[in-house]
């Protein structure tokens, strides 16, 4: 499987490129994502978390095979409401914290035959559509907290950066 970059490795905060084309690489990178997302138990992986500055995500909330997604250059183009969840990442290993985001949002991507899909979602996958598209624009969740919030994560932050140093 691949392997996960943590923070703070700086493919992280950096923002993606576009997929400019859908080919064999393409889906056996795929393939491999949801591997790695199943092995973490993760519900969504964004190819930045396995070292690649593209737009793709992968996510599956519902724990079975019909519940695969894959986003390929995702836009969230509309987000209402307000919702807030423990929420953790397989890049910031041990850390979970409570996180304020929109209830409801649609987005739109190409699947990996290059069709075009919107989908709109609630709950547990609203979240992890906001939470994997952060990661193409170089956001971790953490970074969406209150000064509160991440007084309560800085010693656990600190650790994860000295981890990374050594
Ligand atoms: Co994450």
């Amino acid at each position: 499987m691949l392997t996960i970059r943590e923070y703070p490795d700086p493919i992280l905060s950096r923002r993606t490129s576009p997929v400019s084309e859908i080919d064999r690489n393409l889906r056996h990178l795929i393939e491999e994502m949801f591997g790695t997302m199943y092995e973490g138990r993760g519900v969504g992986l964004a190819a930045p978390q396995v070292g690649e500055g593209i737009r793709l995500c992968v996510l599956n909330c519902k724990g079975k095979p019909d519940g695969e997604l894959i986003l390929i250059n995702p836009v969230i183009v509309s987000a209402t409401g307000e919702a807030t969840d423990e929420e953790g990442c397989l890049s910031v290993p041990g850390i979970r914290s409570k996180v304020t985001r929109a209830e409801r949002v649609t987005v739109r991507a190409y699947d990996q035959n290059g069709k075009e899909l919107e989908l709109e979602a609630d709950g547990l996958e609203a979240r992890a559509l906001q939470h994997e598209t952060d990661h193409l624009n170089g956001r971790l969740f953490f970074q969406l907290l209150s000064e509160p919030g991440r007084m309560a994560i800085r010693r656990q932050l600190k650790q994860l950066e000295q981890q990374f140093e050594q």
